[in-house]
C-alpha cells in the first residue's frame, strides 16, 4: 500500500531518533492517508471491563463499530464471547442496548439466538430448505481476557506482550476495579487522531502545557519505555504525594510512582493511578476530527482527589487546546516535518515507526 513517493522510501522514519524526522503533515490532513490508516484498527481493541457485567450480560460494543466498522456484541453466559451484532436473516442489529437476557432476539422479524451465538428459533421458516445452517448462527470474533479486561479483534495476529505487561501491572488487581460511569466522558476534538496519540506519547510538554500536573510529577524522573505493540510511560510522584504501594520484588520497587501511562497500539491509553484506571479510547472520525472516550474504573475512590490522577479534566482541556492548534499547523504550507527530541520523544518516534513500517516496502 503506497501513499506517494515520499512514503515509498525504505524508512520514512529513520530508526535513529537522533536523525529521524517526524511524519509528513499530509498524514494528518488528507482523506487518502486517513482511509489507508484505517487498517491499523483491525487489531486488538478494548471491549469492556468485567465489572460491566455486574448489571448486564449483553453489551453491544458501539465504540468498536465506530473504530473499525464492525458491529459486535459481548455476551456473558457460562463463558464470555464476542459475536457479530448483525442478524443473519437480513442484517438488522441484534442487541440494541446493554441488557440482561437469556437469549438474543432480533427486533425486525423475531429471529432468536442462544447466548452461544447459535440460531434458536426463526418464525415462518418451516418450509425453508437446508435451514438452519452454520451461516445462520452469529459469527464469532476473537476475544482476549487480560487482567479483568476484554479485548476483541478483527485480526487477532496483532502482537501485544500481554504476559510481560501483566508482570509489571498485575499488582494493581485490575480484576477488582469497578466502572464508575460518573467518570465517563465523550470528547469531540478538531484534530487528527494521530495528533492525540503523539501528544499522549510524550511528557515533554508537561511543564509547558500542564502547570498543575507539573507540580504533581517529577519531570526529571519521567521515563518512557517502548515495546512491540505499545509504550509505557512512568510518572514519578513529588515527595509526599500519593504513589503506588509496590509489592516487594516488583521491577519498580523502591520508586515513587504516581502514574503508569500504558498506550497500546494504535488508540488505547490506560492511565493507572493509585485511585484506579482512567481509560482513553481514541476514535478517528475524519482527517481533522477525533472522538475520545473516557472510561473510569475505580479501585480506591478515597485517593481520587490526590496527586497526578486528580487533574484529569484540567489536563484533558489543556491537551485538547494544544492538539487543535497543532492540527491547524499541519495545514500550513510552511510546515511539513519536524525532528524528535532524542531524550523526550522516544514514544512518538516509536509510534511513527510502527505506522510507517506498515506501509514501507
Ligand atoms: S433481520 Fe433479524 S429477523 Fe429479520
Ligand atoms: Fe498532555
Amino acid at each position: 500500500m503506497m501513499f506517494g513517493c515520499e512514503v515509498m522510501s525504505d524508512a520514512l522514519i529513520d530508526e535513529d531518533i537522533r536523525k529521524a524526522r517526524t511524519l509528513p503533515s499530509a498524514w494528518y490532513t488528507d482523506m487518502e492517508h486517513f482511509k489507508q490508516l484505517q487498517s491499523v484498527f483491525s487489531g486488538w481493541q478494548f471491549a469492556a471491563h468485567q465489572s460491566e457485567f455486574e448489571t448486564n450480560n449483553v453489551l453491544p460494543l458501539e465504540h468498536i463499530e465506530a473504530i473499525n466498522g464492525e458491529s459486535m456484541v459481548l455476551v456473558k453466559d457460562e463463558q464470555t464471547a464476542c459475536y457479530s451484532n448483525v442478524c443473519t436473516h437480513r442484517g438488522m442489529r441484534v442487541a440494541l442496548e446493554a441488557c440482561t437476557a437469556k437469549k438474543l432476539q432480533c427486533r425486525y422479524h423475531g429471529r432468536t439466538f442462544n447466548l452461544d451465538g447459535t440460531l434458536r428459533h426463526m418464525p415462518e421458516f418451516k418450509e425453508a430448505i437446508d435451514f438452519p445452517s452454520a451461516s445462520d448462527n452469529l459469527a464469532e470474533f476473537p476475544l482476549k481476557q487480560w487482567m479483568g479486561m476484554h479485548f476483541t479483534a478483527l485480526n487477532a495476529a496483532a502482537k501485544i506482550p500481554w504476559e510481560g505487561l501483566e508482570q509489571r501491572l498485575g499488582f494493581l488487581g485490575l480484576e477488582a476495579f469497578v466502572l464508575d460511569a460518573a467518570r465517563n466522558r465523550d470528547h469531540m476534538i478538531d484534530a487528527n487522531w494521530m495528533l492525540y496519540v503523539d501528544n499522549y506519547l510524550e511528557g515533554f510538554h508537561i511543564p509547558y502545557v500542564h502547570p498543575e500536573l507539573n507540580q504533581a510529577l517529577d519531570y526529571g524522573a519521567y521515563t518512557t519505555e517502548t515495546f512491540d505493540g505499545g509504550v509505557l510511560q512512568i510518572g514519578k510522584a513529588m515527595e509526599g504525594d500519593v504513589k503506588f504501594d509496590l509489592p516487594e520484588g516488583h521491577p519498580d520497587a523502591g520508586q515513587d510512582i504516581a502514574a503508569y501511562y500504558l498506550w497500546l497500539f494504535p488508540n488505547m491509553m490506560f492511565n493507572f493511578y493509585p485511585w484506579g484506571l482512567s481509560l482513553n479510547i481514541v476514535v478517528p472520525v475524519s482527517p481533522t476530527q477525533t472522538r475520545v472516550l473516557y472510561r473510569g474504573y475505580v479501585a480506591n475512590a478515597e485517593l481520587a482527589s490526590q496527586g497526578a490522577g486528580a487533574l484529569l479534566d484540567t489536563v484533558e482541556d489543556q491537551d485538547q487546546w494544544v492538539i487543535e492548534l497543532v492540527q491547524r499547523g499541519m495545514a500550513s504550507s510552511a510546515y511539513d516535518r519536524g525532528r524528535y527530541s532524542p531524550t523526550r520523544e522516544q514514544g512518538v518516534h516509536h509510534f511513527h515507526r510502527m505506522l510507517s513500517a506498515l506501509f514501507d516496502e
